[in-house]
């Protein structure tokens, strides 16, 4: 018997996405009313474009394989993290498709810098590029790259620190000005992991780039992609520190960090993280927010990882990423003869 039918209300603070609760998100009940009502949670999450926010679903914290239960609601495929290029450190003890993001050992993953200013004149957290760093989407360097992220917070810092910030990348494509949309119609980016000696502040130093295997290699992607289900377009780039600068970050256009391309990159992550498109996700424990990488950009915010602990879980899925990459294999799977951690020491 299925009870505790949730509750959607468009979230607050923000011009998309939906908040949905639980009469009781401590209960394992909550946990099978998620799944058994799938289909219409996922029509909610895509009506919302692509950002769903479940508050106080505490019960999963005892339950990581249920995550993974849910995470397979929303796509045909959820990542194993043992067989994808991701350092070991980041797995989870016991479930392969979820990974842990946190400062503790072993992950120490440390939070990204504080930006200076961090908050606005009126206080409200600074969240536009390039005063706040650290706008991404998840795996651009891979092809196909992946469809939605689902974040779960176990152990979260205060409530004015470690946010997650979200930019409906969809509606900023729609407000950019007609020359705009011309001049990047058809245009790649080059999308590269941040370990690999590619970064604009790489190339100034003069650091070398790795000699990357060919599961590890730059992907491109168009600034311009199609949501398969709703056929939107949406600005899809990355910040700096998951292009490549040196071929890129725009194929066509004048290469390095301060070329054409570097130029018009940054102009479009400006634009896209207006604050009139982003949400600010204020973490509880328990929360788990869902977004989707086709047509959203994310970004993590600072926390002081010296006083607080931050202890994340993630699943990634994939399968649906559109007809722009149809045919594809699998970039990612390594090659005979290399590791999927090859080269990645420093990751
Ligand atoms: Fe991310």
């Amino acid at each position: 018997m299925i009870s505790s039918e949730p509750t959607f209300r468009p979230l607050d603070g923000a011009s998309f996405g939906v908040e949905m609760t639980f009469d009781d998100g401590t209960s394992a009940t909550a946990l099978d009313t998620f799944i058994a009502a799938a289909d219409e949670i996922r029509a909610r999450f895509k009506t919302a474009g692509g950002l769903m926010v479940v508050k106080g679903l505490t019960a999963l914290e005892k339950a990581p394989e249920r995550f993974v239960q849910i995470s397979e609601t929303f796509g045909s495929e959820v990542e194993n993290y043992h067989e994808t290029p991701t350092a070991t450190r980041f797995r989870h003890n016991t479930i392969p498709q979820v990974l842990i993001l946190s400062n503790l050992p072993p992950c120490n993953h440390p939070p990204p810098p504080c930006p200076e200013p961090r908050l606005t004149d009126s206080g409200g957290l600074v969240v536009q590029f390039p005063q706040q760093q650290n706008w991404h989407t998840d795996q651009s360097f891979r092809r196909p790259p992946p469809d939605i992220t689902l974040l779960y917070g176990v152990t979260t810092p205060p409530r004015d620190q470690g946010q997650t910030l979200y930019a409906d990348c969809t509606a900023a494509y729609a407000a950019l000005d007609r020359k705009t949309r011309a001049r990047i119609q058809g245009l790649q980016g080059i999308h590269v992991a941040g370990w690999t000696g590619r970064t604009p502040d790489d190339v100034r130093q003069g650091v070398t780039p790795l000699d990357l295997p060919p599961h590890q290699a730059p992907q491109r992607h168009p600034l311009v992609r199609f949501h398969p289900d709703s056929g939107k377009p949406a600005l899809y780039v990355c910040e700096e520190r998951q292009m490549d600068f040196v071929a890129g970050p725009i194929e066509g256009l004048g290469a390095g960090p301060d070329g054409e391309g570097a130029t018009l990159l940054r102009a479009l992550l400006r634009h896209a993280t207006r604050p009139e498109f982003t949400y600010v996700h204020e973490w509880s424990p328990g929360d788990l927010v869902i977004g989707d990488n086709r047509c959203l950009l994310h970004a993590a915010t600072w926390y002081d990882a010296e006083r607080h602990a931050r202890l994340m879980w993630r699943t990634t899925v994939m399968g649906n990423p559109g007809e722009e990459y149809s045919g594809d294999t699998k970039s990612w799977i390594p090659p005979a003869g290399f590791e999927p951690t090859h080269g990645m020491e420093k990751a």
